[in-house]
């Protein structure tokens, strides 16, 4: 709790020029961005009034678990927040809060991607032209979301992608945690070390993995293989598809972190399929290769030992004109043939887009915009809001589709393109 707001409450300010109301806003602001909703808020409120010191704290409410019809008919359901996190009623809008809390550089640092941006606009089209089959006549009052995926008991298949929230909002990555925790969700991150135990110790810590883009050398990766087995990572990650900084034209229009036009930066230009065996033999945790876009590389993942794959095209920041993920899924998930989970993310923004995914063979899928834009409208618990949101859609999807369980998620549930129209 803020001093300032303190102040206020115990007529510190009452003869000062601030403005009692807009301290209170800002402090309830803090709060709500520390992970604490209005209901704590209002608790805190009390609290200090009685003279009793207050620490804001994260949301206590479990996310979204096993849905059942009950005596509030749905209406509780997702976690309820406070009016200002409520207000955007999707994704979307969620975005449109971002747009007016960043400056235009960060925002498109986010929100945009490389060269024409082709990849990132078809990624979102590929499911606006993808198609749901609904099957009627299923008992659907509860349903079940949760799904367990190499020694993770997920509430919903839905995780966070890593993307580096630090460079989005100041304390982002460890404002993203906070939120995923209270959404119950699974986190991925790039750099983790710096908050986990932290957040540890005030049980806030989500279950995690951690993502980067590999090492130069052996010894390298093995390093950073131990140091985050035993800082308590579930996963180890690799993203494969980025060897050289791509052409991100927005950035490079608004001097962003030192973006040029086509320049060639290499990112690990070597990295190669031995970079699995290396963090295998330094770390018991699943690898899972993030960015695989063909079933050539699918098929080769399992082959150099990946535990699960990510179709990924890095959200669009990448290669422009490679296929979109949906599109690029099914043939992959053919050439695994079920021996180790497929993943996918990229263009997520409804729980529709979730079950197109699973009924085309994702087991999860990640997204990485999606929270990013939360944790820049409304802190930690922008992040909540946007991963209970995309559960809460989810789910009624699956109610709609006549799925009361991920299992029951069948390719049947959909069409695609070329299946719509077939004479
Ligand atoms: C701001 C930002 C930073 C990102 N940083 C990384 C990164 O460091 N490593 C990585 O593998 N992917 C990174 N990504 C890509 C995401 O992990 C993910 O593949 C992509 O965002 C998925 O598409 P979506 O944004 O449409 O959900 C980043 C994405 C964004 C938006």
């Amino acid at each position: 709790m803020t001093n300032q707001f303190q102040k206020w409450l115990t007529g510190g300010y009452a003869q000062a020029e601030e403005d009692p109301g807009r301290i209170a806003l800002d402090s309830l602001r803090a709060f709500e961005e520390s992970g604490a909703g209005r209901r704590q808020f209002m608790a805190a409120l009390g609290a200090l009034a009685a003279g009793y010191s207050v620490n804001a704290v994260a949301q206590t409410i479990p996310g979204p678990g096993p849905f059942t019809l009950d005596a509030t008919n749905g209406k509780q359901y997702p976690p309820q927040h406070g009016m200002k996190v409520m207000g955007p009623v999707n994704i979307h809008e969620i975005e449109q809060v971002s747009a007016r809390t960043l400056d235009v550089a960060h925002f498109e640092y986010v929100s945009s991607g490389s060269e024409d941006e082709y990849t990132l606009t078809d990624n979102i089209r590929a499911y606006e032209l993808t198609k749901l089959r609904q099957h009627v006549g299923v008992d659907v009052s509860r349903i079940d979301t949760s799904i367990d995926i190499l020694g993770q008991k997920l509430a919903y298949p839905i995780i966070l992608d890593p993307t580096t929230k630090n460079t989005v909002v100041p304390d982002g990555d460890r404002l993203a945690a906070i939120g995923a925790h209270g959404a119950n969700a699974f986190y991925g991150v790039t750099n983790a070390l710096a908050f986990v135990d932290e957040l540890k110790q005030a049980n806030q810590c989500p279950n995690w993995w951690i993502c980067q883009l590999g090492h130069r050398n052996r010894q390298l990766a093995q390093t950073w293989a131990k140091q985050y087995t035993d800082a308590g990572a579930a996963w180890l990650g690799v993203t494969v598809d980025h060897p050289y900084t791509p052409n991100r034209d927005r950035n490079i229009r608004n001097k962003f972190h030192n973006y040029q036009s086509g320049v060639l930066a290499p990112v690990i230009p070597s990295l190669t399929w031995e970079y699995i065996s290396w963090l295998k033999a330094a770390s018991p945790l699943p690898v899972v290769v993030k960015g695989i876009l063909n079933a050539e590389d699918a098929a080769a993942a399992v082959k150099y030992g990946a535990d699960g794959i990510v179709v990924s095209n890095h959200g669009g920041r990448a290669y422009d004109g490679a296929v979109p993920t949906l599109v690029a899924l099914p043939e992959c998930v053919d050439a695994v043939r079920g021996r180790i989970p497929v993943m996918l993310d990229g263009g997520i923004r409804r729980g529709s887009d979730v079950l197109k995914a699973l009924a085309l063979g994702a087991k999860a899928v990640m997204v990485g915009r999606p929270p990013a834009w939360g944790v820049a409208a409304f802190g930690a618990i922008g992040v909540q809001r946007v991963m209970e949101l995309l559960a809460a859609e989810l789910t009624v999807s699956m109610g709609i589709a006549g799925a009361p369980n991920l299992a029951a998620i069948k390719r049947s549930m959909v069409r695609l393109p070329w299946e719509e129209y077939r004479l």
